[in-house]
């Protein structure tokens, strides 16, 4: 099945705050993902397979247009500033800018990378920044882009730093949301869908640095779980 074929057979997740897992054979993923376990290069990766796509890519560029128009109407600014943690969001703002272009929006644009997590999929809970971003958000209008707000801390970090440079206000975009991991209390003021604790990779996020490329967004199944 090609990736169009794969799309059809999953349906739902219209507009945001739903979830729908839909079972989906991928076109390369599963034997490709299993077999690079045996890597051993690999050390960081528990046995798994990614055959279940949760968002198809028709989906997100959907709920993108839905978020932008939203921006659209309550961050105009004539000093913004769009920050994005890497390096899980690159896909996704890139996304955002082009379509906020659309709107009339020229903010700067810098990343800041932040690193939490170990290779693995359990975050080692210490937030440290290992590239700083650079542009002057002096007196800005930031809005901070993340791939994903899990336990909080990521997104509490990024905007305590912000804020601590000068930033004028601060909004915060995320794609996904699994509010029933949070352990550090944030809300994002804009968010794509919001997810049940299963862990996802696709369209900028990453299992061990793996699948970010992949267009869609796709659950990782540890082969404990079946
Ligand atoms: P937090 O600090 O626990 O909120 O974690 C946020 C970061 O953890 C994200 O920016 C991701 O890099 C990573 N993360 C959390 N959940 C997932 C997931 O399901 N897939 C991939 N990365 C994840
Ligand atoms: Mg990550």
């Amino acid at each position: 099945m090609g990736r169009a074929g794969a799309e059809e057979s999953c349906q739902g997740a219209e507009g945001n705050k739903s979830v729908q897992v839909h079972i989906s054979v991928l076109p390369y993923l599963p034997d490709n993902a299993y077999n690079m376990h045996a890597n051993p290069t690999k050390v960081n990766m528990e046995p798994h397979h990614i055959r279940d796509i949760v968002f198809t890519e028709k989906q997100i560029r959907a709920r993108v247009d839905q978020l932008v128009e939203e921006m659209a109407d309550h961050c105009r600014s004539e000093n913004m500033v769009m920050i994005g943690i890497l390096r899980g969001s690159f896909m996704f703002l890139a996304d955002l800018v082009r379509d906020l272009y659309d709107h009339d929006y020229h903010p700067r644009i810098d990343f800041i990378t932040l690193e939490s997590y170990g290779g693995g999929t359990e975050s080692s809970g210490v937030v440290r920044i290992t590239k700083d971003f650079s542009v002057d958000v002096t007196g800005a209008d930031v809005l901070l882009i993340d791939d994903i707000l899990d336990t909080g801390r990521t997104l509490t970090y990024a905007r305590d730093h912000v804020t601590a440079r000068g930033a004028r206000t601060i909004r915060t975009c995320t794609l996904l949301d699994k509010p029933s991991r949070r352990v550090v209390p944030i809300e994002a003021d804009f968010v794509g869908f919001t997810i049940e604790d299963f862990f996802v990779v696709g369209y900028g996020l990453d299992y061990d640095s793996y699948y970010r490329e992949l267009p869609y967004l796709a659950k990782v199944t540890f082969e404990e779980e079946g």
